[in-house]
């Protein structure tokens, strides 16, 4: 027999984990039911349960790309567990909007709709909606083009300008932007607000739920709570932090590591909330993913506590990088034994150009911003720290082109292996690569630039720099030194005796730590690398 998660309110000691074939709901095929009912929310039900592979139409279907196949029956879904078991679902029939489809919200538009449920998403951005409407993916993202398509066929996804299409959903996902304040540290929450004012104007149907998934400083889902409640009170709110990778998204959004759901404090089980809640994320919670329920201010700083914390711990070995570059000690042998000491781990830990992207940089500024707002700015000091740490390795590599080409880069040509944030990703916001390459440019040098996946959006943000499509090679032909800044596969797989003759002078500097030293010594290159000054 099923065993619901535990629920022990909003306050307290709300973690409960949902193990494999744990889920709230109702077992199939003659199980005992206990339906979750959000019919009182004017939602449906919802019922799910372990089954050890046999169902309705007594076939075990094959697990898909996304981990859940669907049945003859339509809705009904099959999962394997985490211990090798099958679940089937009867996923609700709920109609779920997605505000903002940008890196987060088609993500999440797509795989809600690969789950099984009706899903709208809406954007401000007409050109974003019409490449997603027509089945392309406006950004790189491995994946999650097959499973748009996939979706946009079955007619469960659809995408839209307008906020009307939105209104008679029954949850509303918030996944838009939350960047950095121009000329500030806070987050911009500019976008959220006009979301949450749009969704209100539209009229929002009776016991809707709006979740907000935008990474917001501690203090938004209360504030938000209250705007709810005075100007749409047949609305609830929940908190729904989200942890994707860019480059590992679609898995990520399908098989996260853990879900948090914040509520509000006076929340009870059968909260259209909650209920909403475990209804959206039944066939995850039931394959064995962990949840934490807790109340909306725990919820908002999951979030930012997860970046502020990879984010110190890059920066702690690149500070170590530092301290090898002046000891002579080699960061990477100095990570590498620190990895073997399971309190520390080796996730996180190689040194290098250091972070940046659309969330760690400005989250952890964000987060100091709001601490200090609440008077406990010194707990955070050492964010400021972290993110100096981690703009200070930019330095590094600009003064080392700089010295290695004679004090002036002025008139050198230098190439760029890379120009997004991190590989597998199309995004450069806040890239270490391109700041560094754009830094050189002004410095006076010629600077040309590849990347495997971020020219057309590089192109766009930095017109002054030269770009390539020709790969390594044609960035590096003539190129006095040669910087290896995001550490696609395809660099790393470099062949440097190939690529020894197209450059003036065979110099790499290794931003990432990444290539092999001894092979490319081999060709004839002279290897640098960050934190490890007799590499
Ligand atoms: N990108 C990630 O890996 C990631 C991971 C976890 C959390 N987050 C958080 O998710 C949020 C979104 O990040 P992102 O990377 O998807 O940003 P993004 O810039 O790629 O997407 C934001 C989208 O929101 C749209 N938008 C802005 N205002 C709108 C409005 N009023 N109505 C409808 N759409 C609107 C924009 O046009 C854009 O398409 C941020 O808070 C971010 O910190 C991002």
């Amino acid at each position: 027999m099923t065993s619901g998660p535990t629920w022990t309110g909003a306050r307290g000691a709300e973690t409960s984990q949902s193990g494999p074939g744990e889920a709230s709901g109702t077992p199939l095929g003659g199980r005992q039911a206990r339906p979750a009912t959000i019919a009182s929310a004017g939602l449906v039900s919802y019922t799910s349960g372990p089954d050890r592979g046999t169902r309705d139409d007594g076939v075990v279907h094959p697990r898909s790309d996304s981990g859940f196949t669907r049945s003859r029956l339509g809705r009904l879904l099959v999962s394997t567990n985490l211990d090798g078991s099958a679940t089937s679902y009867d996923v609700a029939p709920l109609r779920l909007s997605v505000v903002g489809t940008g890196y987060l919200g088609a993500t999440h538009a797509v795989c809600m709709a690969e789950l099984g449920f009706d899903v709208v998403g809406v954007d401000v951005d007409a050109d974003k909606v019409a490449r997603l409407a027509a089945g392309v993916v406006p950004f790189f993202e491995p994946g999650l083009e097959e499973l748009l398509r996939k979706n946009l066929e079955a007619g469960r996804l659809t995408f839209s300008t307008s906020f009307a299409d939105a209104a008679d959903a029954d949850v509303h996902f918030v996944c838009v932007g939350t960047p950095q304040l121009p000329g500030g540290h806070a987050a911009d929450m500019r976008y959220v607000d006009a979301a949450v004012s749009n969704l209100i104007a539209v009229g929002l149907k009776a016991g809707s739920v709006v979740v907000g998934k935008s990474t917001v400083p501690a203090g938004t889902a209360a504030r938000l709570a209250e705007w709810l409640a005075r100007d749409a009170p047949q609305t609830h709110l929940a908190w729904n932090p989200e942890f994707l990778r860019e480059g590992f998204a679609v898995d990520d959004t399908l098989r996260p590591d853990r879900l948090v759901f914040g509520f509000a404090d006076d929340i009870t089980p059968d909260s259209p909330a909650v209920v909403a809640m475990e209804a959206v994320y039944g066939p995850l919670l039931a394959a064995g993913v962990p949840v934490v329920r807790t109340d909306f201010a725990t919820a908002e700083l999951v979030k930012v506590a997860a970046n502020a914390f990879l984010a110190t711990k890059i920066s702690f070995i690149n500070a170590m990088a530092e301290v090898c570059e002046a000891t002579g000690g080699d960061v990477l042998g100095l990570a590498r034994a620190l990895s073997y000491d399971p309190r520390i781990g080796g996730r996180f830990l190689a040194p290098g150009l250091g972070f940046g992207g659309g969330c760690l940089p400005k989250d952890i500024r964000a987060f100091q911003a709001r601490a200090d707002e609440l008077g406990v700015g010194a707990a955070l000091g050492f964010l400021a720290d972290v993110d100096a740490v981690n703009l200070r390795r930019r330095d590094r590599v600009v003064t080392l082109v700089t010295e290695l080409l004679g004090g002036d880069v002025t008139g050198k040509k230098v190439a760029i292996l890379g120009a997004a944030f991190k590989p597998n990703s199309d995004d450069i916001r806040d890239s270490p690569a391109l700041a560094v390459a754009e830094r050189l440019r002004r410095a006076g040098a010629t600077v040309t630039v590849y990347d495997p996946a971020a020219l057309a959006n590089a192109r766009r943000a930095y017109p002054e720099l030269n770009y390539t499509d020709e790969g390594a090679t044609g960035a590096a032909r003539g190129a006095h030194v040669v910087a290896h800044l995001t550490e696609w596969m395809e660099f790393r797989e470099l062949d440097p005796a190939v690529l020894r003759p197209v450059v003036a002078t065979p110099l790499l500097i290794d931003g990432r730590n990444a290539l092999d030293a001894r092979l490319w010594r081999e060709a004839g290159w002279t290897y640098h690398a960050l934190g490890r000054p007799r590499a």
